[in-house]
């Protein structure tokens, strides 16, 4: 939710826009719990409802992108969480957005569908194929599992 892009902090400083191509940067985590993904099935909007995502949002103006994941995953979600390694890589979304993905573990809280989303899965790495992802988060999801399960 929310977050205008806006002109300032440099590269690195994890502002909303990224200074390098101009895209304003949505954090998406792969949270882990007992060995297990969560992936979050969206509501709304109507072109992306009932297709599953990596929990996140909008990194707003002078947010850190791992402030924004915790942010996040607190309003969709109802836990806390601690962000861990940037999992390399980064997905187009629409135009002028693009998807960073973090590692995270959970450290309380059960999540629930609070914003955004109508149900939840936590995946074995033998699951990650057996919910609908959207394009832009297969990849995304792909690279995660090769890092956090070596799958
Ligand atoms: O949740 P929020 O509206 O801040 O997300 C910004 C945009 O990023 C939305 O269009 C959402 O569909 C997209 N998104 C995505 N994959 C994710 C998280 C968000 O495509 N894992």
């Amino acid at each position: 939710p929310h977050g205008t892009a806006h002109h300032g902090a440099g590269p690195g400083h994890g502002t909303g826009p990224d200074h390098g191509t101009g895209a304003v940067v949505v954090v998406a985590a792969a949270l882990l719990d007992r060995g297990r993904l969560l992936a979050a099935r969206r509501s709304a909007p109507a072109d992306l409802a009932g297709r599953w995502e990596l929990p996140g949002g909008k990194v707003e103006p002078g947010e850190r992108p791992e402030d924004a994941l915790v942010r996040e995953l607190r309003e969709e979600l109802g836990v806390e969480a601690e962000p861990g390694e940037r999992i390399p890589g980064e997905w187009p979304l629409k135009p002028g957005y693009v998807l960073r993905v973090w590692s995270a573990r959970l450290l309380s809280g059960d999540p629930l569908p609070l914003e955004d989303h109508d149900e939840l899965r936590w995946l074995a790495p033998g699951e990650l194929d057996a919910v609908d992802w959207l394009d832009q988060d297969r990849p995304a999801v792909a690279e995660a599992a090769r890092r956090l399960f070596g799958a």
